[in-house]
C-alpha cells in the first residue's frame, strides 16, 4: 500500500546498532553517547483475538481503510501476516497475500506486501527490518508451503521517501509507476517496487 503516517506524535526513537537479529529478538549494542539500554523486539501471529490490534495499527499507519475481507484474508496467510512488539507493546505489522502467476505452474506465486508499517516513535530501531526479514525468510525457505515465490512486490506512494529508502536498502527496485493508483489521497501515483526471490536451495 505505502503511505505516510498520520500519528499525532512525530517523535522518532533513536537508532541503535543491533547485535542479534532474528524473528524474535533484537538486543541493543550501546554506543559511547548512549546510556546502556536493552530492548526486545518480538513478532507474533495475527489471530482472531488480536485482530482489533492490527486494525487499530493500520488506521494510524495508513491513510486508506481496509475492508473486512482484507482482515479475513489476513487470518489465512499464516507467516505472511505478523504483529511486531517492542518490549511487549504492539507497534507494527506486516500483511501480505499470495498471488498466482497466470500461465505458469500452480506452485509458482508472487508475494504482495499489502501493508508494512511501524508507529513513528518506534522507527529506525530495526522493527521494519525484522518484519521484512521474516516474510523474506518464509518466502524463500520453502518451509511454509510448497509454493515457489519468484518475486515480492508492493506499491508505494511516490512521495513516501521513508518507505522508498527502506525498500531500496533491501534491494527492491522501482519497476513501474501506476498513475492514479490511490483514489482518495494525493499524490495519487504509486511506484511498484519489486525484488526477485530465489529459494535458499537454489542459491
Ligand atoms: C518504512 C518503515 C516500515 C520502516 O520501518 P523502520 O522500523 O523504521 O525500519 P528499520 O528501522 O528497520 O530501518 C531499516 C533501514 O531502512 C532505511 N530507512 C528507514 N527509514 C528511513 C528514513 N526515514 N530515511 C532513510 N532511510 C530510512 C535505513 O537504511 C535503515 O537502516 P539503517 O538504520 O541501518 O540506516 C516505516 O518508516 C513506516 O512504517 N512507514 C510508514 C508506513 C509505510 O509507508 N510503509 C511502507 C509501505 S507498505
Amino acid at each position: 500500500m505505502g503511505a505516510p503516517t498520520e500519528e499525532a506524535s512525530t517523535e522518532t526513537a533513536k537508532h541503535s546498532e543491533t547485535d542479534t537479529v532474528n524473528d524474535a529478538t533484537v538486543i541493543n549494542k550501546t554506543t559511547k553517547t548512549q546510556k546502556p539500554t536493552t530492548h526486545r523486539i518480538a513478532l507474533g501471529d495475527v489471530t482472531n483475538n488480536n485482530l482489533g490490534q492490527l486494525k487499530r495499527l493500520n488506521i494510524v499507519l495508513f491513510p486508506v481503510s481496509y475492508s473486512e475481507k482484507f482482515y479475513k484474508d489476513v487470518l489465512e496467510v499464516g507467516e505472511f501476516a505478523k504483529l511486531a512488539y517492542f518490549n511487549d507493546i504492539c507497534v507494527g505489522a506486516v500483511c501480505c497475500r499470495r498471488e498466482s502467476i497466470p500461465n505458469t505452474s500452480p506452485e509458482q506465486a508472487k508475494l504482495y506486501i499489502m501493508t508494512l508499517g511501524v508507529l513513528a516513535p518506534y522507527r529506525n530501531l530495526g522493527i521494519g527490518t525484522a518484519l521484512l526479514e521474516h516474510i523474506l525468510h518464509h518466502a524463500t525457505s520453502g518451509t511454509t508451503n510448497r509454493q515457489k515465490f519468484t518475486e515480492i512486490y508492493l506499491h508505494v506512494q511516490v512521495s513516501n521517501e521513508e518507505a522508498l529508502a527502506f525498500y531500496k536498502k533491501y534491494d527492491f527496485e522501482i519497476v513501474g509507476t501506476v498513475e492514479g493508483y490511490y483514489k482518495k489521497i494525493s499524490p495519487s501515483n504509486a511506484y511498484v517496487l519489486s525484488r526477485k526471490l530465489v529459494k535458499n536451495q537454489d542459491i
